[in-house]
């Protein structure tokens, strides 16, 4: 039994990056928690999953643990973490222990999480600016923690050495870093969506009218569990039928009929970073003539969006073009009436697609990273321009609920197609893709199953 520490390189480059923004700005202190393990009932835990900034500057993946950064003459990054503990490690597991902690993650101290509370007044004395993760804490005991500790060093100190007054959000810079992908992410997402697209296809193959959701969940958590990804990255959506309509309908028990769509949306988290992958498919191997109608225009849709997603467009061109083809659509099939650009400037698609095109993806799932010109994300600021290096996903979608007023061939048709894209220098690449897409590749691998 033995732990393994990932490769601290591209950690510390991260942490020297955030050392050299503090610097900047004259200097200071950082204080970064995991996430607190989580109580499900009784003596059992929710599965652990970290804090994605404290892992990005870390790569430590145990709870219980702090990181310290100190800009000042010299640099210093620092951990809390738990102590070795021959007894507990029985019930849960090896823990690192702050001796191998700072020898294998690079750390230049680390302490035990115990002296915490002894050693954090004393640390924090000397500078006036403290700086955390203020618009997104790991855990909410965060700033009461913190409030404490400053108080001690102040009341210690008595005005003879600088105690932190000046408090400073650190969210958007780490979000600014954490939106562009290095090259080892990127390695690691692409291995993410390839083992989410091997487990839609097990699904897919796996189908048929009388299968309950629960059935395909089953299939992909086989699938993701078996390539070695730790855990899903969000609840799987297996939708059959009307629930399709339902945006994050989570698998139920609910049965596929024949001639109903099945949707399922899910992705596996692996090492830290996450892939969102939908698929929409008939539960019998065969699109009715309103399913496919609908479901090439999503198709086309998500085309143009692919086709916008590059460093020559902005973040929401992507969206506009889906839009644009959406409406077409909706148009062409009699769901709407009017011009084109008319059902655009009123937005008449929005009862069938309720939703954006997609969204930044990395250690969240629905990552951090401001859509806007940075630095504010206000809603007057451009959309940002894309840049090579950035995760976001395609995903439009339809939906269209009985009324009475839409012809019934179309009601309970939900159709939502998801990749995963990089963007590059010369566009992007789809890296979902092991998964077919179009409508008669999907027909075919239902056909061979
Ligand atoms: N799976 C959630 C989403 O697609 O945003
Ligand atoms: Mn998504
Ligand atoms: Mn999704």
């Amino acid at each position: 039994m033995s732990l393994i520490a990932p490769d601290p390189t591209c950690f510390i480059k991260r942490r020297k990056q955030l050392l050299a923004w503090m610097r900047s700005l004259g200097g200071g202190i950082a204080v970064i928690a995991t996430a607190p393990e989580r109580a499900r009932n009784r003596d059992n835990h929710y599965s652990y999953r970290h804090d994605s900034d404290f892992y990005y500057l870390t790569g430590f993946n145990q709870p219980n643990a702090w990181l310290i950064l100190i800009a000042a003459d010299e640099d210093q990054s620092v951990l809390f973490c738990e102590p070795r503990h021959p007894e507990m490690e029985i019930w849960n597991g090896l823990r690192w222990g702050p001796e191998d902690a700072a020898k294998h993650f690079a750390f230049d101290a680390a302490h035990s999480i115990d002296k915490i509370n002894e050693i954090m007044p004393s640390l924090l004395t000397g500078y006036g600016r403290l700086m955390t993760t203020m618009s997104r804490p790991s855990d909410d005991s965060l700033f009461t923690r913190l409030r404490e500790w400053v108080k001690q060093a102040a009341a210690s100190t008595r005005g003879a050495r600088a105690c932190p007054h000046d408090w400073l959000d650190i969210s958007d810079v780490l979000a600014e870093m954490r939106l562009i992908k290095d090259a080892g992410e990127l390695e690691i997402m692409r291995k993410a969506a390839s083992i989410s697209a091997k487990g839609h296809v097990r699904a897919m193959q796996t189908a048929r009218p009388g299968c309950h959701e629960y059935e395909l969940e089953a299939e992909l958590l086989h699938v993701f569990r078996k390539h070695g990804a730790q855990s899903v990255a969000y609840d799987s959506i297996v939708a059959a039928g009307p629930n399709a309509c339902i945006l994050h309908h989570r698998a139920g028990h609910d049965v596929m009929h024949d001639g109903d769509l099945v949707l399922i949306d899910a992705g596996c988290e692996l090492d830290g970073y996450a892939s969102d992958i939908t698929r929409t498919f008939p539960a019998n191997g065969k699109f009715s003539g309103p399913q496919r109608a609908l479901y090439d225009i999503v198709l086309a849709a998500q085309q143009a969006a692919i086709a916008h997603t590059s460093t020559t467009h902005h973040f929401n061109a992507a969206h506009e073009a889906a839009i644009r083809v959406i409406t077409q659509g909706l148009l062409d099939e009699g769901l709407i009436a009017g011009t084109l650009d008319e059902a655009i400037e009123t937005a008449a698609f929005q009862p069938f697609y309720m939703h954006r095109t997609g969204h930044w993806l990395g250690m969240d799932v629905h990552d951090v990273g401001s859509y806007r010109t940075p630095p504010l994300s206000s809603q007057d600021r451009p959309w940002r321009m894309l840049s090579a290096g950035m995760v976001l996903t395609i995903e439009p979608g339809l939906y269209v609920s009985p009324a009475a007023n839409i012809d019934e061939r179309y009601w309970n048709i939900g159709i939502r197609i998801e990749d995963d894209a990089i963007v590059t220098s010369s566009g992007c690449e789809l890296i979902t893709r092991g998964v077919p897409v179009d409508a008669d590749e999907i027909e075919a691998l239902m056909r061979h199953a």
